[in-house]
């Protein structure tokens, strides 16, 4: 067992080593050596999160944007001059990032030119410098994208941009800070890729701006001021810790692709663009959704049983040990099956192994939801995050049959996340795990979206065609 004090200083080093972060982590790829302006333009791929999809090294991604009309890979975009932008002038850079223009095709918006289309010239210029910087590596990813027709003809995304291109508009009456915000949140960061609806046309539903969308197996929540479905309950400083360190103590938990948007990017910015992003988020339309979140009641919470058993993972071996035999003995109290199948991991009650950097679950905002369909979800399909060094938290799709996942989420919903009560049925659990689109996930998963909207585009097209024939016939 630990004596208390190391449990102590081991807190005390986390925090001293979240302070340390606080002015943002040192970018890996600047260095005194370089100018100003590349070293601007690092600060910008960051801020815009080019290594989500194109690696951190920048060769492209062997992991495949799943679309059901096949999959897209981003590219080699170092300055590699046979498989790389290594030809790229600077305006051709600009064409790519604003318009999907590449010098010889059209690209598919999973590469978020909707979002980038509002950076600024300087930006692009710095982001320009940079890339010219970065070691060229001269291979290409190992796929290739090769949509069946009639996808494969780039020019048809001609007529999706000129419905979808941009994606968002600038909003009156804000001070310079929240303008600061707004560039960072639509432009650079490109949040509402996963927060934003979608319309008919898989371009951005702008009447739901940022108020939560469905992503594969992740809800991406709303993230409106609202009180009861959104972040109106969260302060300025909340948002910004939550976006440098992937959680905020006993209310969130940037899991799966959110803990990737903060690996890759929040969490390098300047606090004082953190800041800006957070007096934006203030100042936007608070839209109320029927998913709300209800508020958290602390004294529902469970009391760490004391200070060694709870953050102790051999203290509470016992536990767990005599659930195991429980649920083995065919006991299906939702009791033990929570020991048995989570309890290693987030602890006896919730509050997780902090040694071994595993997430405490208690109060989090994904379990205090009205809906269960995202903490159904993780316990069907895991978590793979990516602020997190332990190792990944499996699914039990396989393990547990849906009466059991249900009693899971009813347990932990009641017992961690404070609820008055809570009942997901078998039911639910089928209906959420046949709804899941069964692909493996992706932070990119938004690319399917526009994809889905080509469709559309094809047919306002032909519709058109059709029109003009008509008209002409009757002429
Ligand atoms: C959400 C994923 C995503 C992000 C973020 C992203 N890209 Fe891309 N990018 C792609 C994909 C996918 C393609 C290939 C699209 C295609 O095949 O039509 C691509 C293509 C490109 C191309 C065209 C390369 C060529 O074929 O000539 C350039 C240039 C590029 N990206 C630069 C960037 C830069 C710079 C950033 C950051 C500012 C960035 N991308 C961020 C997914 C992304
Ligand atoms: C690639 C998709 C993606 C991008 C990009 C993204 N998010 Fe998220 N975000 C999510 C998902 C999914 C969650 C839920 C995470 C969880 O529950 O573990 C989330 C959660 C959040 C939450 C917590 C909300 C709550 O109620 O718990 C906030 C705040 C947030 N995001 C803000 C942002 C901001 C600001 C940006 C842009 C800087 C951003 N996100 C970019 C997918 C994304
Ligand atoms: C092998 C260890 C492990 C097991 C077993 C495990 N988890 Fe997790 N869980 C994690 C880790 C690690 C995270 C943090 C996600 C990340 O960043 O990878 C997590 C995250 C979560 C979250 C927060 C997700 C979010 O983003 O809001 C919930 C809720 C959760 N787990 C519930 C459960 C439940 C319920 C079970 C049992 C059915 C379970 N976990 C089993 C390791 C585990």
């Amino acid at each position: 067992m630990k004596p208390l004090s190391v449990m102590l200083s081991m807190l005390a080093i986390g925090i001293t080593s979240s302070a340390a972060m606080a002015d943002g982590a040192s970018l890996p790829k600047v260095s005194p050596a370089n100018s100003d302006l590349v070293n601007r333009g690092a600060y910008i791929a960051r801020a815009a999160d080019c290594m989500a999809c194109h690696g951190e090294d920048y060769t492209g991604s062997n992991t495949p944007i799943a679309t059901p009309m096949g999959d897209i890979y981003s590219t080699n975009i170092t300055p590699s001059k046979r498989y790389g932008i290594g030809n790229y002038t600077e305006a051709d850079l600009k064409n790519a990032l604003q318009k999907g223009r590449a010098p010889n095709h059209m690209l598919y918006p999973a590469m978020p030119y909707p979002s980038y289309n509002g950076m600024t010239d300087e930006d692009i210029s710095a982001l320009f410098a940079y890339l010219q910087t970065v070691p060229a590596v001269n291979q290409a990813p190992k796929h290739k994208t090769d949509l069946p027709f009639p996808f494969n003809i780039r020019s048809l995304m001609i007529g999706w941009n000129a419905i979808n291109v941009p994606s968002t508009e600038k909003r009156d009456g804000l001070n310079e800070t929240q303008q600061r915000g707004e560039y960072l949140v639509n432009n650079l960061e490109h949040c509402g890729t996963c927060h934003t609806p979608r319309n008919s046309t898989m371009g951005f539903d702008k009447s739901k701006y940022l108020s939560g969308a469905q992503l594969g197996n992740w809800h991406a929540p709303n993230i409106t001021p609202d009180e009861s479905s959104g972040i109106g309950s969260w302060s300025e400083q909340d948002i910004v810790t939550y976006l440098r360190s992937g959680e905020l103590d006993q209310r969130a938990y940037a899991g799966g692709p959110m803990g990737e948007a903060v690996a890759h990017s929040t969490r390098y910015l300047k606090n004082e663009d953190l800041s800006a992003i957070a007096s934006y988020l203030k100042a936007v339309p608070a839209i109320q959704t029927e998913d709300k979140v209800s508020a958290i009641d602390v004294s529902r919470l469970p009391t760490p049983m004391n200070e060694s058993i709870t953050h102790d993972l051999l203290a509470q071996k016992e536990y767990l040990k005599q659930a195991k035999a429980e649920v083995g003995n065919g006991s299906n109290s939702p009791e033990s099956l929570y020991l048995a199948a989570c309890g290693s991991c987030h602890g006896v009650n919730g509050y997780g192994q902090p040694d071994a950097r595993y997430a405490p679950i208690v109060g989090l905002s994904s379990i205090r939801r009205d809906k269960p369909d995202a903490l159904v979800n993780m316990i069907l399909h895991g978590v793979e995050g990516a602020t997190n060094t332990s190792p990944i938290m499996p699914g039990f799709s396989d393990e547990l049959n849906s009466e059991q996942i249900a009693g899971i989420a009813n347990y932990v919903r009641v017992n961690f996340g404070g609820l008055a009560s809570s009942d997901v049925s078998a039911d639910d659990v089928d209906r959420i795990e046949n709804t899941g689109v069964d692909k493996p996930f992706l932070i990119k998963y938004a690319g399917l979206l526009a994809i889905i909207g080509i469709i559309v585009a094809i047919a306002i097209i032909v519709f058109i065609i059709r029109a003009i024939l008509r008209s002409k016939r009757r002429a």
